[in-house]
């Protein structure tokens, strides 16, 4: 293997997180609020295969993590395909390949991923509450997103993880419900804090629900224990409940407890752009260095640059912040 790839700030990168499209059945309003963006025409998005071949050059240079995301990337048809090829990646070094999805097509399919070869998956459930999780999302499906929990859980794809958005004025009331809700069911529960990354453009600070907030909120009805292991790159700071009971909560807050000094992760967009930051407000064209014929040394060096030009942090909470143009819908997550 060649030297693992590192950024300017000697950050080892690992994780490599890749959209397999823009598209997506939900329309949550802190993501995709007012319908689809311009879609990538087709021929821009990259093929199976050419999500094969960079992966496979990026787990040669060190990455351990793929996580698929979207838009919803259930919507791509070939992603039973995609994960089967990556899966394939596992001897060369890759040693977890996870999916962030809505659940929305879980009921029928979350064996078919795991039999692809899928470790684990992410849920996102904002609401326990079938008129808020309608307000929240769009769509009046609460029913089958919990029934494609079930099928997750039945299909072996663990630990599973939720993913729920809290905002305020919508459901910070539900927070504790949703950590009797990990307990029941022996899931990860992670609550993530509203970040400016709607295409709506909508975001205010007063809408930040803090980790603080929401630690204080489930330790009103469970006591919590911090987990006490090393965070590394974790987004989450993680809690077990602490009179023994099933489930975990982690929470997320990169808007008031940012987690970057030890960030970990690239993003690929489905259009074939390499985004070094959530926030990132320029992308890198792998695809154009992919099929204007580059030689897998000269994709490796174009991916070495590019590291080296990862963001030492985002600037939410500082004055000049602007919001990146393009939505969570196209970054993924
Ligand atoms: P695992 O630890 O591998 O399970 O994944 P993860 O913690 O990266 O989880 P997931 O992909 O579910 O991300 C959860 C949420 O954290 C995302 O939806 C984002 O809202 C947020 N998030 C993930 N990565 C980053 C990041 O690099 N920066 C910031 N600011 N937020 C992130
Ligand atoms: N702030 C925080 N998290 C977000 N997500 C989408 N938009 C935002 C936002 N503005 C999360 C969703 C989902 C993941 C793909 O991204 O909860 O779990
Ligand atoms: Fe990493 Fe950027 Fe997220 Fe910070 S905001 S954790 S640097 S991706």
């Amino acid at each position: 293997m060649s030297t693992a790839l590192k950024d300017s700030y000697n950050r080892p990168i690992r994780d490599l997180r890749v959209s397999l499209t823009d598209r997506c059945n939900f329309r949550c309003f802190y993501c995709l609020p007012h319908g689809e963006p311009p879609i990538a025409p087709k021929e821009q998005m990259l093929s199976y295969e050419e999500i094969e071949y960079v992966c496979d050059i990026f787990v040669s240079l060190g990455i351990e993590k793929i996580r698929l995301t979207g838009g919803e990337p259930m919507m791509r048809r070939d992603i039973e395909t995609i994960i089967d090829k990556l899966a394939l990646l596992k001897p060369q070094g890759l040693q977890d390949l996870a999916l962030t999805t809505n659940g929305y097509f879980l009921p029928d399919r979350a064996q078919g991923l795991k039999d692809a070869g899928l470790d684990r998956i992410t849920i996102s459930v904002d609401s326990l509450k079938p008129e808020t999780f309608k307000q929240m999302t769009g769509v009046d499906v609460l029913d089958r997103v919990l029934a494609g929990i079930a099928a997750a859980k039945k299909a072996g794809l663990e630990p599973i993880k939720i993913n729920a958005v809290i905002v305020r004025g919508h459901n910070e009331d539900e927070v504790a419900d949703f950590a009797a809700f990990a307990r029941e069911h022996d899931v990860k529960m992670r609550f993530i804090e509203f970040m400016p990354l709607d295409s709506g453009h909508d975001w205010s600070r007063t809408d930040v629900v803090s980790g603080r907030e929401i630690r204080e909120r489930i330790n009103e009805r469970f006591e919590l224990t911090p987990i006490d292991v090393a965070r590394g790159s974790e987004t989450s700071s993680r809690y077990r409940f602490t009179d023994g009971a099933p489930g975990e909560i982690g929470i997320i807050a990169p808007v008031t407890e940012a987690f970057c000094g030890a960030c970990s992760r690239i993003r690929l967009t489905a259009d074939g752009q390499i985004r070094t930051c959530l926030f990132s407000t320029v992308e890198h064209s792998l695809r154009d260095v992919v099929r204007l014929g580059g030689s897998r040394a000269e994709i490796i060096d174009f991916i070495r640059g590019v590291v080296l030009k990862k963001e030492p942090r985002h600037y939410i909470n500082e004055p000049q912040f602007v919001a990146p143009s393009r939505s969570m819908s196209f970054i993924g997550g």
